[in-house]
């Protein structure tokens, strides 16, 4: 294959380490006049301009960007695709607004056309908001986790997804059954997990709608393969919580129940755990399990307040979720603005360094995928973002008051969303122009 070589001049920041870690200062690199060079989709130089532009070899194209922003791609660890039609449904918290909105909106999936048309909306939407890799709940038909697959084959991204699992306590039409479920579950392993950059996610949806025998073979699977992921939701809502104890009344708690079936590990990751208690956040951490924190979800549902500094006292694994339909944006940006209100209801904050680890290494880290996503270091995949200064008439204004890069970081993660990101790349290709 001939050698493609691009470079990339602008501002250019990503996150090195986790603040609460190593301190704000020492978490991020920060080249004001930066240079982002890349070869054959990933990156191979990352500096000053006025430093690497002397050594590049002559005929380089060099793209430039005066007054934006580049910064690795988001992660978002936690979505449904098969809730992209559901954005914004009126008036339930979760358990209600499964069985009136979601079990109907996700029983449209059963038609692979329908499966097609929304995998692309769904794809598109991620790039147009500058998220490059996701973790990705399909419905309980292989046929959503076939179409969102193909999809991002075409075009190289980085994407995690499973089929959910759920036996019990959901409509007939949307049931699977724990030997269906196994088996639809390894096919789709065998067909896609690996392939590119394709990872596939076992997903028992909640504890309530699988069988002690279905949750059996989720950790049966993951032993089969030991590279696979797990995804489920844990501790979102206190109605949930009371279920699943009378669901579970031999086991201790709800991350109790997980762990019994060893669903825990560190491909693991736990949607919400918004009330989580000490001993399970410790559980969690010594397992290298993950949980994605959701804000707008969280908020849209009614189901709490995640506690970050709990986690963070316990170096537990924490990334981002948009958890669409649930969560009401796409954008991780959006998303941001509102994890920052969930810290000033705590009398907590959240520094924008520490905003920017979570949408970026911090999930990487959650996914176990940070020598590949998550910063900019050479090696890693050309997964970036340029963000665009100048997007709104407001952001452009208020960011001409701006004095740090600091203020610049947290006036775009307020005021942004999907019309900041002007490009997406993924493997060093555009795959989205605003
Ligand atoms: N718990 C079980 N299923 C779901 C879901 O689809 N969305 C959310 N937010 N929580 C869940
Ligand atoms: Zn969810």
């Amino acid at each position: 294959m001939p050698l493609t070589r691009k470079a990339y001049r602008a501002a250019i920041l990503h996150s090195i380490a986790d603040p609460a870690e190593v301190g704000i200062e020492a978490s991020y690199e920060y080249f004001e006049d930066g240079l982002l060079v890349v070869e054959n989709g990933r990156i191979s130089a990352l500096g000053h301009a006025s430093e690497l532009l002397p050594g590049l070899p002559a005929g380089v194209q060099v793209e430039h960007f005066p007054d934006a922003l580049i910064t690795p791609g988001f992660i978002d660890t936690h979505i449904h695709l098969p809730q992209t039609g559901m954005v914004g449904a009126y008036g339930e918290q979760l358990l209600d607004w499964l069985n009136t909105y979601t079990f109907p909106c996700e029983s449209q999936f059963a038609d692979p056309d329908h499966a097609n048309e929304v995998a692309d909306i769904f794809i598109k939407e991620l790039l147009r908001n500058g998220t490059t890799t996701a973790l990705v709940f399909g419905s309980v038909h292989p046929q959503s986790v076939n179409a969102f697959f193909a999809a991002a084959e075409k075009l190289d991204l980085r994407m995690i997804a499973g089929k959910v699992m759920m036996d019990r306590n959901a409509p007939d039409y949307l049931t699977d059954t724990a030997e269906s479920g196994y088996q639809e579950s390894k096919a789709l392993i065998e067909r896609w997990h690996g392939k590119g950059r394709l990872h596939y996610a076992v997903t028992p949806r909640f504890a309530p709608t699988s069988t002690p025998e279905q949750l059996t073979l989720a950790g049966q699977l993951l032993t089969e393969y030991p590279d696979l992921y797990m995804q489920t939701h844990i501790s979102e809502n206190l109605q949930e919580i009371q279920w699943v104890k009378e669901l579970f009344p031999e086991r201790k708690g709800y991350l109790d129940v997980y762990d019994h079936y060893q669903l825990l590990g560190e491909r693991s990751v736990f949607a919400h755990g918004v009330h989580l208690c000490d001993d399970e956040c410790a559980r969690l951490a010594e397992t290298g399990s993950a949980v994605a924190f959701c804000p707008t979800s969280n908020f849209f549902l009614g189901s709490g307040l995640f506690n970050l500094p709990m986690a963070e006292k316990h170096k537990l694994n924490v990334g981002l979720g948009t958890d669409v339909g649930g969560g009401t944006s796409f954008s991780l940006l959006q998303t941001l603005n509102e994890a920052y209100k969930v810290m000033q209801l705590q009398g907590a904050r959240l520094s924008p360094f520490k905003s920017l680890y979570l949408a970026t290494l911090g999930g990487a880290r959650a996914l176990r995928l940070e020598d590949k996503i998550g910063t900019l270091h050479p090696g890693t995949d050309a997964d970036f973002l340029v963000l665009d200064y100048h997007a709104t008439p407001l952001l452009s204004y208020r960011l001409k008051q701006a004095n740090s890069i600091a203020e610049t970081l947290f006036v775009l993660m307020t005021l942004g969303d999907d019309r900041t990101v002007l490009q997406t790349f993924a493997a060093g290709q555009q795959v989205h122009q605003r």
